[in-house]
Parts: C-alpha cells; structure tokens; sequence
C-alpha cells in the first residue's frame, strides 16, 4: 500500500488534441496539472490524423460560415448530435485554428498567404486546415511545445488502470509504469479523461496500440453515463494490402485533392450510391465531376464528386461493390489520385501518402492505383458529458475528445475530429480548473478500493490462470468483426452478447509470464477488461436500435425510423449489470432546424 502518490489540482489522462489542450487550458487558468499518458509524449493518436481541421475559416470558399458547418455536421451526424454541442463547436472552430496558428503551427497557405482548406465528405466548402496529409502530427508538435513551457508535468509510458474514487467523486487515477511494472497513485481535485478511442475491439482497425477504450471503460465503472455507443465509424480507405498493414489509414485528403473510387474494370461506382438525403448535391454523372476541381469554390454546374459523400456512406458502397464480384483482388475497392493530378501536385499535397505505399506496398500512388476498404476508425459514441463544461454525470470527472459523445451523432464527418479535440479540450481544462479551485483540500483515497484494484491488476500473474490473453483478445476481435462490424443484424447481435460474457469469464482467467519490466502480455491482460467493456456497450446498444442509421447499419432494419430519430441511447452501470434506455433527444429550436434546409448560396459574396 505504500504506493509512490504523486498530486496534482488536475489530472489529465491521455496526452493526445483533447488532453494537451486541457492541459494548457487549466494550467493557464493556475491550476497545477500533470498528464499522464500510455505512449512517448508526441506519439499519441492524434499524430495520425492526416486530412486536416474542419473550421468555416472562409479562407478558401467565402461563402462557408459556421451556420454551414453547424449544417454539414447534423446532416452528416444523420441528426442524432447534440445540437448544444455542435453550435459550441462550430462557432468555436476557426478560433481555435487561428489560436494553433499563433502558437506555432505551420498550416498550408494559399498563394497570397491565407490558410489553405481542402474538401473533405460531407462538407459543403473546402474547410479543412491542414498541413499536407499531417496535420494531426503538427497539432501534437505545437502543442506540446506550448505546454511544457507553460510548466505542465508529463507522465509518460504510464497506464491508468482504475479512477480513484472518494465516496461518488472523483479522487484521482491508480496507475502502473509500464517500464517498471511499480504501481503509482495520482491523487487530484479533477480528471480529464482524454484517452481517445476504441478501435482494437476490431482486428481491422486504422487505430493503433493505444486506443482500447480506457477512458470510457474507467468512465463506466466511476458510475457515468456513455451515449450513443453503437454508433462506430468504418473509414472507406484503409490498406487492404500487405495483411500487414491491413487497415491502416488512407486519408480521405487523397479524395479531397482529387482521387476517385474504382471497380475492379475501372469504373466510377459512387455515382451508383447517392442517398435521398443528398440527391441533387453531388455530381450525378462523370462528365458533370470533371467540372469540379478540389479547393476551387464550386458554381452551380460543379456539384462535388459523390466520391466525396459522407463516410458511412461510402464505406457501404464499397462492401458492396466488393460483396458483388466488382472489388480489387485483395478484397477491396481501387482509390485513384494518378489520373486525377499531377506527380508533382501528389508528393506536394500527399506526401505521407506517397510514403506509406512506396515502402509499406512498394506501389508508387503517382502511377498505380491504391487498393482499400473500410476500417474501423471511430466511435461517435462516448462518455455523457454537459456541453458547456465538458463535466460527466460523476462530480469531478471531465471528458473531451473521441472518448466523449455527443457532438458527432451517428457519424462524424472527417476533419471535425481534429477541431473537436481543440474546442472541447479547451473547455474540459477550464471545467476541470474550476471545479478543482472551488475545493478546498484534496478528496480522501479508499484504501479498500486501492486494494481492490492492486489485487485485481496482479491476478494475471496468479498461476491458477489457463487463459492467454493473446488467444482471448483475438476472439474478441474476431466477434466484434462479425456480429458487431459494418453491417449488424440481431441475431448476430444477440449471438455477440453471449460470446462476450464468455470472454469476460475467460478475461478473468488469464494467466501471463514474466515478471512487471515492460511485459506486453500483462498489459494486454489489463487492456481486455476495458475492450470487453466496450464492446459490450456497442453490442448492446446496436441490438436496441433496430433501424439504420449513420455508423449503425442493421441488415434487417435498413431504413433510418422517424421514432428513432428522436432517441439516443445510453448505458450505464447498474449493480454490476450494464442497463440501456433510449432518452429523448433535445429537439432543434426552429431557428437551428431551419439551417439544415437552407440552401447553399450559389455565388460567393
Ligand atoms: O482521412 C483522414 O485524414 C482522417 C481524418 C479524420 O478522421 O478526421
């Protein structure tokens, strides 16, 4: 029990947009903050965002705002989103880029020096920010840089296992070092979960080892609420080839500089899957696509290419060209930017792009086609949280970023993750400095939780363990792909909920090697309460939605329901056992609700 105790005002736990964000925030508000993060500082997720920060800027189409934003992002969203949320995020936006700006970050200019903005799925104009196809790498750079020198404290290759509890309240984080194997408590006033997402529940994935559902799994067992969990993003463009590197992202910014999607003959299919939702937006033939041009305001006879539709969308499209005899020979869809643009304007714009596929498939994407599918990219779904503060449903206990819901709805469009992370890290670090000024003395510690979550953390290493905890995250993954994957029917839904009950009896028996130092299978030990808890909220909720809707295809529901359109779902812990209900969703005010009709001006202003 004499664990190394480290204090801090706030803690923060994950080092990614959201959390470094938070961090600058409650430290310049004069809170003393420490992060705690899994990874190297400057190696959270976030450095894999590609594309670009959506923000109606206006530097390159002047006729964007942010009621056009806030516009794109319910549409996109197939209305679920909190609309508190999104009016907060996209009158938000551009202040936050310029604020990156200032700090440092090097954006992509237009030739009389504005910040350039390229398409993106969904978005009306050309809005997002980017730095050829690594933006999320520099947001991190900039970051960081203006952290440390604002005095934040960094604790870096550490995993929380458990928040600290003080009575209903937050108390801190319970950790591990994961060179040392030693234990450390992190007491605080409040935390700031910041961990991102979820996506190895799923063995094809665009996420990398970080991102297992920590902060939303410690956010359930603390006692709050997650919404809209059933709600998972497959991004069309992961590599299908090498297995290798299955899964792993290709930036929508390859469809935004111009690339478009190919059936194995060659053909253009999207113009085959244009929803109602968007007839007459988006080009209808060949001949009218060739008339747009990527960055270049569109007139009235340029409608964006379909290959430019929302993500959910596409990603469909492309399971079905693929289930249809028509995908490319490793079972995917061709992704074209050779015919579309230049060597030059490809290495310039696309360079990490360039890179990947040279030395990851040695194919050069300024000549050859790209091979890609849908991978698991995002959760919509997330921790509840209030709009304004960030704060969750337990009292001291803050969210932002992809482990908070809310804000996408059914389905995000691309680009907005970026901006989320700045708008609503901003604002969990001030709701959290707050919080904690307003308390005068540091909340207890339970030492009968601390043993409880020591004891719990150790079992791997009981040699009463028969269950590996390789085999057992493999089968996970394999369910999650099948019955709770891109497209879901009950059955399999139901099926899915019976394996994970099996999974988590086996979870509980794993057994690892070794002793602490830097031992991966007792970390994946750990990280399979978490994935299992995850994956039991998407399951759950997507056998209770029973319509399509966004991120959630249901086989045998596959009309969106007017009824449950009006509903998000949420789940929570109730003695031990997870419960779910549908809670009416805030309806628009009729101001907002009169955006999403409104049609876009034909003529910049
Ligand atoms: O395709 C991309 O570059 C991903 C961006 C995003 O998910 O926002």
């Amino acid at each position: 029990m004499n664990h190394e105790t480290i204090e801090h005002d706030v803690i923060i736990i994950g080092a990614g947009g959201a959390g470094l964000r938070a961090a600058i925030e409650a430290s310049g508000k004069g809170a003393s903050v420490g992060v705690v993060c899994k990874s190297l500082l400057g190696k959270a997720h976030t450095a894999m965002a590609e594309g670009g920060m959506a923000a109606a800027l206006t530097t390159a189409d002047p006729r964007d705002n942010w009621e056009m934003h806030f516009r794109d992002t319910i549409r996109g969203g197939k209305m679920l989103n909190n609309w508190r949320m999104v009016k907060i995020f996209t009158q938000e936006a551009p202040d936050r880029v310029n604020e990156l700006e200032e700090w440092g970050a090097l954006f992509d200019r237009t030739d009389d020096g504005r910040i350039l903005q390229r398409n993106f799925g969904g978005h009306q104009y050309a809005r997002l920010a980017h730095v050829g196809d690594r933006t999320g790498l520099e947001m991190l750079r900039t970051l960081q840089n203006h952290g440390i020198h604002q005095g934040i404290e960094v604790y870096m290759e550490c995993t929380v296992v458990d928040l600290l509890m003080d009575g209903g309240k937050a108390a801190g984080a319970f950790a591990y070092w994961r060179d040392s194997g030693t234990f450390v408590q992190f007491r605080a006033k409040a935390v700031v979960l910041a961990t991102g997402g979820l996506g190895k529940c799923y063995t094809i994935t665009s996420n990398s080892w970080e991102c297992t559902g920590d902060g939303q799994a410690l956010a359930y067992r603390a006692g709050a609420e997650l919404i809209d969990m059933e709600f998972v993003q497959f991004h069309p463009t992961g590599m299908v080839w090498p297995p290798s590197v299955r899964g792993l992202l290709v930036t929508e910014g390859v469809r935004g500089e111009g690339g478009v999607l190919r059936d194995k003959d060659g053909k253009r299919f999207m113009f085959d899957y244009i929803p109602e939702m968007f007839a007459g937006e988006y080009a209808e033939t060949e001949e009218e696509a060739k008339r747009w041009r990527p960055g270049v305001p569109e007139g009235p006879d340029a409608r964006r290419p379909p290959d430019l539709l929302t993500r959910d969308v596409v990603a469909r499209a492309i399971r079905a060209e693929v289930r249809a005899g028509r995908g490319s020979p490793h079972g995917g869809a061709y992704l074209d930017i050779a015919s579309q643009a230049s060597e030059a304007q490809i290495k310039k714009k696309l360079p990490g792009m360039y890179h990947q596929f040279m030395q990851l498939a040695s194919l050069d994407i300024t000549k050859e086609y790209m091979e890609v599918g849908p991978t698991s990219h995002y959760v919509m779904g997330g921790v509840r949280v209030d709009p304004e503060t960030c704060s969750t449903s337990v009292p001291g206990l803050f969210a932002a970023g992809e482990v908070a819901g809310g804000l996408h709805g059914a389905n995000r469009l691309g680009g907005n993750s970026l901006t989320d992370l700045m708008v609503f890290g901003r604002r969990a670090g001030a709701g959290a400095a707050e919080y904690a000024g307003a308390l005068s003395a540091m909340p207890g510690v339970n030492p009968d939780q601390v043993r409880d979550i020591e004891r719990l953390a150790l079992a791997p290493f009981e040699e009463s363990g028969t269950e590996n905890p390789y085999e057992v995250m493999q089968d996970l993954q394999k369910m999650m792909e099948h019955d709770s994957g891109i497209v879901r029917a009950k059955e399999e839904l139901a099926d899915g909920l019976g394996k994970l009950r099996t999974l988590k009896e086996r979870s509980v028996k794993v057994r690892v090697e070794g002793n602490r130092q830097y031992n991966p299978g007792w970390h994946y030990a750990l990280d399979l309460h978490n994935l299992i808890m995850v994956s039991e909220a998407i399951t759950l909720s997507a056998l209770h939605r029973d319509e399509s809707r966004g991120g959630h295809t249901r086989e045998d529901f596959p009309e969106s329901s007017p009824e449950l359109e009006k509903v998000n779902t949420v789940v929570r812990n109730r003695d031990g056992e997870m419960a779910w209900e549908h809670v009416t969703r805030e309806p628009l005010p009729g101001d907002l609700q009169e955006l999403l009709s409104h049609p876009h001006l034909e003529e910049p202003n």
